[in-house]
Formats: C-alpha cells, sequence, structure tokens
C-alpha cells in the first residue's frame, strides 16, 4: 500500500461540509484510488466512468425505469446507500422532484459531473461509513464456509450463508452469555458488565420511505444488521429495493474442468477465495429473500433480466447494450481483482503482484473476447453469453412500530 502524490483539486466537490478530497485520506495503491483500505473496489475516474456505463446498463434492463418500488406523490424521502458518483440518485432526483434525496457513501466521488451530466442538483450527499460491524472476525468458520463454497454447483455463491453471528449482532459473545444465570463466585461474573452493550448502527435524523442498494456486493460482513437498521429506518408502509448482477459462466455446472476459460475460471475462484480470506465474502447471497423474511419484510418480490454480453445479439438495440456491457465487464476485472489478489490472494498464495494479476487479466480478457465474438476453446458455437442482473423488494409492514418505539 503507497501513499501516492495528492489527487487534482478539481476532482470532486464536498457537499457536507467535510474537508475538500485533497484534504481526506485516500489510498494509492498499485495505480488505483480508493476510499478506505479494506473495500475492494477502487473509486476513482475510470471507476466513475465504468459506473456511469453501468448505470446506463441497469436503466435499460428496466426498460427505462429506475426502480421497481412504487414511487407514490406519499414517497418523500428516499436513501442511495452506497451511491458511488450518485448517478442513480441524480437520476430519480430529475425524475421525482417531489422527493427528497439522500446519497451516502464512504468515498468522496467525483459527484459534480455526475450532477452535471443530468442538470439536476437535487440531492443531499452524505459521507459516512456504513460498515458499523466490521469484518467477520471467525476465520475459522469463514473457513468451513469457503471449503464446501462449489464453484460448479453454485458459481454466483447464491446461496445465503448461516446466520452465524445473530449473537455479535445482539451485542453479546458466548462467554457472557445472558441466558445463563451468573453468581459473583463465578469467573464470568462481572459486576461492571451489566449495562447493556452500546448497539452498531446507523443514525439517520428522519426515517425514508424508500431505501435503495445497488452493487453492494462484498461491502458488509454482517448483512443481518444491515438489513435491521433498513428496515428501522424505514417509515412504517416504506420500501427497501436491492440491485446487483452476476454472470453466467458457460458450462460451468459441468464443473470447473469443463469450463472453456481456464483463467477466467482461476480469476473466479480467486475471488471469492480472497473475499472470504478479506473477512467479507463476496456473491449475490445478501440478496436472498430470507434475509428480508428475517428483518420483517413483506411483499417480498424478485426481477431478474438476463442482459447480453457482447455483440450476439441480433437485435440492433440488443447488441448496442450487449458491447456497452462487454466493455463494463472488461474494465471490472482490474477493479475486482486487483486489490482482491494483491491483498488477501487466492487459495494458493497471500499476495500476488500487481504484474501477475495484471498480466492474468490481459489473458482473461482475450477469453472473454473469444467467448463474447463466437466459439470457445472446443471450437464450440455457443448460445449468447448474458448476465442475469436482479432486483429485490420488500416493505415495512404498514402496521409496523415506528423507529421510534423500536
Ligand atoms: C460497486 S459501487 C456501487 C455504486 C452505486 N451504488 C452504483 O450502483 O453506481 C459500491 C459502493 O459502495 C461504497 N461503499 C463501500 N463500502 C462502504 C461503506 N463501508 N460505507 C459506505 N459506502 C461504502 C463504495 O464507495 C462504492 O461507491
Amino acid at each position: 500500500m503507497e501513499e501516492g502524490p495528492p489527487p487534482p483539486e478539481n476532482l470532486a466537490r464536498d457537499h457536507t461540509g467535510v474537508p475538500p478530497k485533497r484534504l481526506r485520506k485516500f489510498v494509492y495503491e498499485n495505480g488505483r484510488e480508493y476510499g478506505n483500505d479494506s473495500y475492494y473496489m477502487p473509486c476513482d475516474q475510470a471507476e466513475n466512468d465504468r459506473l456511469a456505463i453501468h448505470h446506463r446498463i441497469y436503466t435499460h434492463a428496466l426498460k427505462g425505469k429506475l426502480t421497481t418500488t412504487p414511487v407514490t406523490s406519499d414517497t418523500r424521502r428516499i436513501l442511495d446507500l452506497g451511491t458511488g458518483p450518485g448517478h442513480w440518485a441524480v437520476a430519480m432526483a430529475r425524475q421525482y422532484p417531489h422527493t427528497e434525496i439522500v446519497g451516502i457513501d464512504m468515498a468522496v466521488w467525483d459527484i459534480e459531473t455526475t450532477e452535471e451530466s443530468v442538470g439536476c442538483t437535487g440531492v443531499n450527499w452524505e459521507i459516512d461509513d456504513l460498515d458499523v460491524w466490521g469484518v467477520e472476525d471467525d476465520f475459522d468458520d469463514l473457513k468451513r464456509r469457503l471449503e464446501r463454497y462449489d464453484m460448479a454447483h453454485d458459481y454466483a455463491n447464491r446461496e445465503p450463508l448461516s446466520a452465524s453471528k445473530a449473537a455479535k449482532l445482539k451485542g453479546h459473545t458466548s462467554a457472557s452469555d445472558s441466558s445463563q444465570p451468573h453468581t459473583p463466585s463465578d469467573s464470568a461474573y462481572e459486576s461492571y458488565a451489566l449495562e447493556p452493550e452500546a448497539q452498531p448502527g446507523w443514525h439517520f435524523s428522519e426515517p425514508f420511505d424508500l431505501i435503495y442498494m445497488r452493487g453492494m456486493k462484498g461491502v458488509f460482513a454482517y448483512w443481518e444488521g444491515v438489513y435491521d437498521e433498513i428496515y428501522k429506518n424505514l417509515n412504517p408502509g416504506g420500501w427497501l429495493e436491492v440491485v446487483d448482477f452476476d454472470m453466467s459462466l458457460p458450462n460451468i455446472e459441468q464443473g470447473v474442468d469443463n469450463f472453456p476459460f481456464p483463467t477466467l475460471a482461476k480469476l473466479y475462484l480467486g475471488v471469492m477465495q480472497a473475499a472470504f480470506k478479506s473477512g467479507r465474502p463476496v456473491g449475490t447471497f445478501y440478496m436472498h429473500p430470507t434475509y428480508l423474511d428475517d428483518a420483517g419484510f413483506t411483499n417480498i418480490k424478485q426481477t431478474y433480466v438476463n442482459v447480453p454480453i457482447g455483440q450476439w445479439p441480433e437485435d440492433e438495440e440488443q447488441r448496442t447494450i450487449g458491447k456497452m456491457h462487454l466493455v463494463c465487464i472488461m474494465e471490472m476485472l482490474e477493479s475486482m481483482l486487483l486489490r482482491y489478489l494483491t491483498q488477501w490472494g487466492d487459495a494458493s498464495k497471500d499476495h500476488w503482484t500487481m504484474e501477475e494479476v495484471q498480466s492474468m487479466i490481459e489473458v482473461g480478457k482475450g477469453e472473454i473476447m473469444d467467448w463474447a465474438s463466437g466459439t470457445d476453446r472446443f471450437g464450440n458455437i455457443r448460445e449468447g453469453w448474458c448476465a442475469s442482473y436482479k432486483w429485490i423488494i420488500g416493505r415495512k409492514p404498514l402496521d409496523a412500530r415506528d423507529r421510534r418505539e423500536m
């Protein structure tokens, strides 16, 4: 990890009274700029440009719509968690000018350019670290879960992880299990520990009618806590929407050895292994309905859309999107892999060099180009390649207690 030169002064404007970007701490690593020393994706101009393209893809997938939740005249306050450069937030502000929109992120992004692109400044930007829980600290449990991870069976890690850390979220540890009575003669008895521990949580001044998060895989380790906080910070009748995607991997169900692209397979597995080693597993498991159900949400509904990757579709509009999608995925390789593999490594070694990651990415890109353009290494012509985009929504019941009573 290096501290690099200060970024150019015009990279970002600050809207919240925190020091301007040039005075804030950023982490410069392997030629990229990161918002902190743990989240795996960068927050520099290249990533900003990639997220701008990705926003168009998400919107295209919904045929121009920005949300699958009902936005009505009663929808007053909207929160975009992990807003990044704020493309969704500014688009919502333009489409629903009667709403008050808050975009929150731990990194300072080039918000000014996003606002200029739609001619709209109706979003309140806040800078804050939402991860009040930290990493998964039971590394043995993580190791067991990684061993159970089966790329051929669940390549995108979609199955929910066990709710192993409910105790942490409730603020106890097994050593001070309050379900067991203690007496002053117990070594575990601690008269000064009788006050309840402070609960980790978010503190917004007012609740919201819609809380949205997109592209947040790998951000948190304690998703149960995230959904509880979202629930608490919604008005009764308010909606949650979570959006993300994963790529289909051709023939993967027949085993990694039959996957036509060995380098991509190694990189894909490397991402999973590095994420587990980092203490924040990655995958779309966090969008499983059980998380919403457990937190108390009702009216849970999922929407899936397949979006083409590459120029294979015959339909001209789909082909344009497929081309954009391909560019976005090529760029995403470095954004996702560089920190994961240099900082945590895969199962084979703890740290890759930047050069090793970059040269694997080049080979991986070649494989993607082969795939996207027609044949695999076995000479098979394949069906079109897609990524699966998913929206999951849930509603806080109208008769739920509001936050002040919880
Ligand atoms: C893949 S980007 C998605 C950005 C945006 N939602 C979009 O769809 O364009 C993930 C975002 O999560 C933010 N993030 C990561 N860790 C965070 C944390 N602990 N607190 C707040 N934001 C965080 C990153 O800075 C980044 O902007």
